[in-house]
C-alpha cells in the first residue's frame, strides 16, 4: 500500500512507521517532526555492501554521500555498517568526525573547496580528496606540502553523460561546473600535472553522472567510459590507478506509480559492465566505490504535521496549510518533487478529495504537493508526508525565523530523539 516498507495501518486505522505509532510521536515530540526508521537505513546499507562483496569479491566500499542526511547519529549507524562516507564541506566532515567516525574513510567533494576546508581535511587526516579541477590540484599540493602530508587524491572526471531520471544522452556534457571534461583534454592534463604534484598521490578516478535515475543503462556506459580512461592513462603515463568511484544517484520510489528499484540488480549489471571493459582493456580490476545518499535515507524518513487551516475555494482548490513547509521540505519549490500524503489518524479512509498542502511561510511557493489525494481532513489531524529521508533535514532553512524541526529514530518500535527541535533562542544565536 505504501512506498515503503516501513510504514503500515495499525489497528487504530493510524500510520505506524517501524511499528511506532505516528499520531502518538506527534503528541509526543510536536510537530513538524521528521521521524526515520532505523531498520531500514540498515536494510539499505546492507544491500549495497553485500552487493560489493558479491559483484567485486569485496574489493570496493559504500560511501554514504553525506548530504542526503546529515547528523550525528546518521554516521553512528552507517559506520556500525561498516560504510565510508562522502562529504562535501567542512560542516560534514565537523558532524562526522563529531560522530566518532573514522577520518580514513571520508571523501572530500566539492567543485569550490575553500582553501580553510583543504586544511582542516589535512589536519583532520581525512582518508580521500577527489579534486575537481587544477587550480584546486595545484592548491592542494602546496596545503599537503605545507602540512607534511602526501595526500591520496582521485580526480573527478566528465564521463560526458547526461542522464535525466527516465532518459540519458551521451553528449559532450562539458557544461557542468563539476569536474575535468574529457573530450578537451582537461582530464588528462590534470593526470600530468598531478605527476608533477610533490606532495600528492593520484590513486583514483570518480564520476558522478546525476540524482534520481531509474535506468541502468547510463550508469553501466559511465563505468565503461571511466574504464577507458584508466586504461588510457595507464598506458601514456603508467599511473597506478587503484580506485574506481562511480558515484550515486540511484532513483528512490516517491509516488506508487514509480516502479520499486532493485539495487542489488543495479549493481550487478554496473560490475558486469565494469568487468567487460576491464577484460577488453586487459586492466585489473580496481576497487570499485559508490555513493548513494537518496537511496539510503529517503524510504526510511517521514515528515509529520499538524494541519493547521483548511481553506476551500470553490470551483478552484483546497488548500491545507500546515505547521511547516518549505523550511523544512523545500524539494516541490525547487524541483516539483511529488510526495505521497497520508492522514496519519485516519490512514485507512478513503482518498475522497485533491487538495494543495501549503507550508507557513510567507510566501505563495511554499506549496508541499499539489493536488494529492487524502481523506477528508479537519484541523488538528496529523499529516504525513513519505519518503522525506533524504533532502530534507539536510536542505532545511529558518526562512521567516521557523526553527528547523526535530528528529525521531525509531530502533525495533521504540524512538528516541536524535536531533533536537531548534528554539527561538537557537535562531538569535548568532545575532549580535
Ligand atoms: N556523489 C556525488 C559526488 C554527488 O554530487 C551526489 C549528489 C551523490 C553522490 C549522491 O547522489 P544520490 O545517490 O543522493 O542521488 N538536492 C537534490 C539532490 C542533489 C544531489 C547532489 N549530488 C534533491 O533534493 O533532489
Amino acid at each position: 500500500m505504501f512506498t515503503s516498507e516501513c510504514l503500515s495501518v495499525n489497528q487504530k486505522g493510524h500510520l505506524a512507521i517501524g511499528g511506532c505509532d505516528s499520531v502518538e510521536l506527534a503528541e509526543q515530540y510536536g510537530t513538524p517532526l521528521y521521524v526515520m526508521d532505523e531498520g531500514t537505513i540498515r536494510k539499505n546499507a546492507a544491500v549495497y555492501r553485500e552487493s560489493i562483496k558479491k559483484y567485486y569479491g569485496g574489493n570496493g566500499m559504500v560511501l554514504y554521500a553525506s548530504k542526503a542526511l546529515s547528523c550525528k547519529e546518521i554516521y553512528r549507524i552507517l559506520r556500525q555498517e561498516g560504510l565510508g562516507i562522502d562529504v562535501v564541506s567542512e560542516g560534514e566532515i565537523y558532524t562526522a568526525l563529531a560522530a566518532g567516525f573514522p577520518a580514513s574513510k571520508m571523501y572530500f567533494h566539492g567543485n569550490n573547496k575553500t582553501p580553510t576546508e583543504l586544511k582542516f581535511a589535512l589536519e583532520n587526516h581525512v582518508g580521500r580528496i577527489v579534486v575537481d579541477n587544477l587550480t584546486e590540484l595545484l592548491l592542494l599540493d602546496r596545503l599537503s606540502g605545507q602540512a607534511g602530508a602526501a595526500t591520496e587524491i582521485l580526480l573527478r572526471i566528465k564521463p560526458g553523460i547526461s542522464a535525466h531520471t527516465h532518459s540519458f544522452i551521451r553528449t559532450g556534457q562539458i557544461d557542468s561546473k563539476f569536474g575535468l571534461a574529457l573530450e578537451n583534454g582537461e582530464a588528462e592534463e590534470a593526470v600530468k600535472q598531478a605527476a608533477g604534484c610533490r606532495h600528492l598521490r593520484l590513486i583514483g578516478v570518480h564520476c558522478h553522472i546525476g540524482s534520481q535515475i531509474f535506468e541502468i543503462a547510463p550508469f553501466a556506459l559511465a563505468a565503461e567510459v571511466m574504464v577507458n580512461f584508466i586504461a588510457d592513462i595507464t598506458e601514456k603515463y603508467g599511473v597506478q590507478i587503484r580506485e574506481l568511484d562511480l558515484g550515486g544517484g540511484f532513483g528512490v520510489r516517491y509516488v506508487a506509480a514509480q516502479k520499486a528499484v532493485a539495487y542489488d540488480a543495479y549493481m550487478r549489471e554496473v560490475s558486469q559492465a565494469v568487468r567487460a571493459a576491464c577484460e577488453k582493456r586487459h586492466l585489473p580490476l580496481p576497487a570499485v566505490l559508490i555513493e548513494p545518499g537518496r537511496s539510503m535515507v529517503a524510504d526510511a524518513g517521514i515528515t509529520l504535521y499538524t494541519v493547521g487551516t483548511v481553506k476551500k475555494i470553490p470551483g478552484i482548490r483546497t488548500y491545507v496549510a500546515v505547521d511547516g513547509g518549505m523550511t523544512d521540505n523545500p524539494r516541490h519549490a525547487l524541483y516539483d518533487a511529488q510526495y505521497e500524503v497520508v492522514v496519519a489518524n485516519r490512514a485507512a479512509s478513503d482518498r475522497t478529495q485533491a487538495v494543495t498542502i501549503a507550508g507557513k511561510c510567507c510566501e505563495s511557493g511554499d506549496i508541499i504537493q499539489e493536488d494529492v489525494r487524502i481523506p477528508e481532513t479537519e484541523p488538528g489531524d496529523t499529516l504525513a508526508v513519505l519518503t522525506t529521508g533524504a533532502y530534507n533535514y539536510s536542505m532545511a532553512s529558518n526562512y521567516n525565523r521557523i526553527p528547523r524541526p526535530a528528529m525521531v529514530m525509531i530502533r525495533k518500535g521504540s524512538p528516541r530523539l536524535i536531533v533536537r527541535r531548534e528554539t527561538d533562542e537557537d535562531l538569535v544565536r548568532n545575532d549580535l
